[in-house]
């Protein structure tokens, strides 16, 4: 694994996450008592939630993984296999998102297999403890690609953002929520991905982007959570997707996200060309957007 800004030492304590600001002072009252002891990572609890979850909320996204058609041979065997590893990076590492996500993301990763021989080239941004990209770098590592991750391994920026979900609930990203830093990172890579095919890009994204990605991508995913990340990974990621490659977005429950994506005069003026569709724009938080192969 590659780091191309150098890392720091320690482990930081670990984030709070996000709540909306209404609820935050009740963050302690309204956890339900204890049945299976803890119900972090590692617990029974959790074990048993993310199978129940992925045979219930997952499930479209699992029966669509294992039965679609791909370009290489991909047995159902081994389907299942990258499912179960994936669910033990789930059950082992504090996640920020659903495995139908990720399902969706390997799909359309094996769907694109590799061009000219040569593997995909994907860039995540935003990485927390590094289980989305675990995930991810068995997909790519399995297609003989790159993985390029962008984070500040140091949690969400200062920032002065209050959002509001399409729901109409407030919420705002604490400074440091979401806290990875670069050796936890690095170990839940190892224990649950492919590290071999990594590269780190510690920073603000930016800083870290201009200059820093890679020339051509094939697929990126951002999980950013603030209107000024997105809008600076998709100023500079969008001009280097090549033509046919997916940019995806979790960020779309976000009202402000919704709005920035949805711009005609932010694509035309900071991205540089005509808005692209949005596919779930406004409805759904999961955002999948194609670059038209004749651009
Ligand atoms: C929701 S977390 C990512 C969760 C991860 N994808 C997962 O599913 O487990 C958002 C991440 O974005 C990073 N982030 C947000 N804005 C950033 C910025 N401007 N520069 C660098 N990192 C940023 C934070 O450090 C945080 O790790």
């Amino acid at each position: 694994m590659k780091v191309s800004v150098d890392g720091e030492s320690g482990e930081a304590p670990s984030a709070d996450g996000v709540l909306p600001l209404w609820k935050h002072r009740e963050r302690r009252a309204r956890k339900p008592p204890l049945l299976f002891g803890s119900r972090g990572p590692g617990s029974l609890y959790r074990r048993a939630k993310s199978l129940l979850l992925l045979c219930t909320r997952d499930r479209n996204a699992l029966s669509s993984f294992l039965r679609a058609d791909f370009p290489e041979p991909f047995p159902a065997a081994e389907r299942l296999r990258l499912v179960r590893r994936f669910v033990a990076a789930t059950d082992a590492i504090r996640c920020f998102h659903t495995q139908a996500e990720m399902l969706v993301v390997a799909e359309e990763l094996c769907r694109m297999g590799r061009r000219n021989g040569s593997g995909p080239t994907v860039v995540e941004c935003g990485v927390a403890k590094g289980a989305s990209s675990a995930k991810l770098s068995l997909v790519v590592s399995r297609l003989g690609g790159q993985l390029h991750l962008y984070d500040s391994f140091r949690g969400m920026p200062a920032n002065d953002e209050k959002l509001t979900r399409l729901d109409g609930s407030e919420v705002v990203f604490f400074k440091g929520a979401f806290t990875g830093r670069i050796p936890t990172v690095t170990r839940n890579l190892q224990l649950f991905g492919r590290p071999e095919c990594v590269t780190l890009h510690k920073g603000l994204f930016q800083e870290t982007m201009p200059g820093g990605l890679p020339a051509s991508i094939d697929l990126a995913l951002l999980d950013v959570d603030l209107l000024s990340s997105t809008a600076v990974c998709v100023r500079h990621i969008y001009p280097r997707l090549r033509a046919g490659g997916v940019l995806y977005s979790q960020d779309g429950h976000l009202r402000e996200i919704v709005e920035l994506l949805g711009s005609e005069v932010f694509w035309r003026d900071e991205v540089g060309c005509p808005k692209p569709e949005v596919e779930g724009l406004g409805v759904r938080k999961f955002l999948r957007i194609q670059k038209p192969s004749d651009s």
